[in-house]
């Protein structure tokens, strides 16, 4: 899987190459995250890649000829043919929600390509014309998409062939089928005992029927609980 990423900030993706699941998913699963930076491919001068709002206001905007600009460049063909070949999605608030749903389908692409906003956001010619999917990671708002990008790297390359060392850990986590959407059980390890705070005796009992029953009761149900 390829991951392209947009960016006015590409030297902040160097770290996400690192983490051992990244660096094995790009060992077994052939993970490929690339950065480009908007100001490399402007056709406006001095880098200029934003203006001030039409209608007036408070902020600046990313304009639309900047990003197609970039997409042309890195994909050689049209901006707007770009989205017929990869999935492109817009890091915006105004995005569907990233859940693990989201994470499993986006994680099934062959490739995908990220934009990360700044300021107040892209021209809404690039969600209409250049886009084909926009995330929103929270109900927050973020100074940039960049975080957000991460985080859609991150629970997406974790996903993939190779990337944990125990790929059963994928089918028993949190917001898995399997628990029903919920949350996972709590955990603990040595010491059994510290300050007096104890581990469950059920954990240390040995009895395996016991500790699944335990772990399934302290399953928080989707929606809270
Ligand atoms: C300061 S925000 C723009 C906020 C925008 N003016 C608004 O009120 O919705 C700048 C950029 O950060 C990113 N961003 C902010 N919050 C985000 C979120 N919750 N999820 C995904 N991206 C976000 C987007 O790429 C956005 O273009």
């Amino acid at each position: 899987m390829t991951i392209d990423v947009f960016t006015l900030f590409p030297e902040w993706f160097d770290w996400m190459r690192r983490p051992r699941h990244l660096a094995n998913a790009a060992l077994t699963a052939g993970l490929e995250v690339r950065c480009f930076n908007f100001r490399d491919y402007t056709p406006l001068s001095h880098g200029q890649v934003d203006d001030s709002p039409f209608g007036g206001g408070p902020g600046m905007v990313i304009r639309v000829d900047v990003v197609a600009a970039a997409l042309e460049a890195v994909y050689g063909v049209s901006a707007e043919r770009v989205r017929e070949g990869r999935h492109v999605a817009v890091l915006t608030p105004r995005g569907r929600r990233f859940a693990d749903p989201v994470a499993r389908e986006l994680g099934a692409l062959p490739a995908l390509t990220l934009l990360c906003g700044r300021y107040e956001g892209f021209d809404e010619r690039v969600h209409e014309h250049l886009a084909g999917d926009a995330v929103c990671l929270g109900p927050f708002v973020l100074a940039g998409g960049e975080v957000a990008a991460m985080a859609v790297i991150d629970a997406v390359g974790r996903r993939l062939p190779g990337a944990l060392g125990n790929a059963e850990s994928l089918d028993r986590e949190s917001f898995s089928e399997a628990l029903g959407g919920g949350t996972e059980h709590p955990h603990y390890t040595r010491p059994a005992e510290f300050r007096g705070w104890e581990v469950p005796a059920v954990l240390r009992s040995g009895d395996h029927g016991a500790v699944e029953r335990w772990r399934q009761a302290h399953v928080v149900p989707a929606g809270g609980g």
